[in-house]
């Protein structure tokens, strides 16, 4: 009989709170240089409920059943025949995996290049969020905004999942940082490291955050279209949602093509020791057992909370 586990699933699209279920799946087999991760935690995306809800284009009728998740801390349970050199049983790791497979499972199958060693001094709620936010930020921040010691940097959100990694990694690389937040947030967002913060329910951001190199816009439509004004001529956009092309052209500012991020365990390895050396950290705003499943992406969908939302597996 084959060994079965839980795994948060979605098996049609719909009401996130209709279609998300806790499932039993079979436990996945690592092979070559695939290894075991038995997980500990795994955090909640806006990614999740959004392909859920059937919003996301590159996951389609044809992925589903689909266990939902993107990010993990765990141990090292298992490994293939290609990866038994480099971990050993029980080695804590964390991973930003492909969406081709779920992490909100009690037992995942990750690439050898999709994980990293987990960062002493972390734990694995506070690592299982750091996956997939920190390699938006990064990616988005200097992949794509090619961000620079000394540059002024715009970031939207910035009390969020994905914002306030960039909050920290802008500041870490010497940028100055504005950040837009609700007067709730502001003096978390300081706390992390942005020069500015500014109140976006209250203050018109455009008027404070002027003569920006780069904006990282987490908000897309009205939001990103007003912070055009915050760019100097030849400064970047770069939206982790709908890049407005048209918008740029017809102002003649750069602007970043659409992008998702992608694993990348070369960065993460960069992130963790910048996490193990407490040059920035992951905010985690709740943790909820796997059983509660539900009321997390309640919260994820309408809390919205201050950094992480993270699923628990004991
Ligand atoms: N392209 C990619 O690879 C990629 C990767 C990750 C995420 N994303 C997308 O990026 C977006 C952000 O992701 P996330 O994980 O950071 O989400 P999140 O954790 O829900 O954070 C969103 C943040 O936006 C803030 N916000 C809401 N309205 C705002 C406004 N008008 N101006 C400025 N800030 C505002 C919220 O603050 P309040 O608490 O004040 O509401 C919250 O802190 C999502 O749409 C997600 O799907 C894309």
């Amino acid at each position: 009989m084959t060994e079965t586990v839980r795994a948060i699933q979605i098996t049609r699209f719909g009401d996130p709170a209709e279609v998300i279920g806790n499932r039993q799946v079979p436990i996945p087999q690592p092979v070559d240089d695939e290894v075991l991760v038995r997980v500990r935690a795994a955090s909640i995306n806006p990614v999740d409920w959004k392909i859920a809800q059937g919003d996301y284009p590159p996951v389609g009728a044809d992925k589903l059943p689909l266990v939902l998740g993107r990010d993990l801390a765990g141990t090292i349970e298992a490994v293939g025949t290609r990866a038994h050199y480099m971990l050993r049983h029980g080695d804590p790791v964390f991973a930003f995996i492909g969406q081709d497979r779920g992490a909100q499972s009690d037992y995942v199958v990750v690439r050898a290049v999709e994980l990293v060693a987990m960062p002493a001094g972390l734990d694995f709620a506070e690592a299982a969020g750091a996956g997939l936010a920190s390699m938006t930020a990064w990616q988005g921040l200097f992949d794509h905004g090619g961000l620079e010691a000394g540059q002024r940097v715009l970031v939207h959100g910035g009390a969020g999942g994905v914002g306030h990694l960039a909050v920290q990694l802008a500041k870490w690389k010497g940028a100055t940082v504005f950040a837009t937040a609700s007067a709730d947030d502001r003096d978390f967002v300081r706390s992390i490291g942005a020069d500015t913060v500014i109140d976006y329910h209250a203050e018109r951001f455009e008027e404070i955050a002027t003569d920006c190199d780069l904006v990282f816009d987490t908000q897309g439509g009205a939001v990103q279209r007003r912070s055009f004004d915050c760019l100097k001529p030849g400064g970047m956009m770069v939206s982790t949602l709908e890049p407005l092309e048209d918008e740029a052209a017809a102002r003649g500012l750069r602007i970043a093509p659409r992008y998702h991020a992608m694993p990348n365990a070369a960065q993460l390895g960069q992130v963790a020791d910048l996490l193990a050396a407490g040059t920035i950290r992951v905010e985690v705003a709740n943790r909820f057992a796997i059983g509660d499943f539900a009321a997390a992406y309640d919260d994820a969908r309408h809390a919205h909370p201050r950094g992480k939302l993270v699923l628990t597996l004991d």
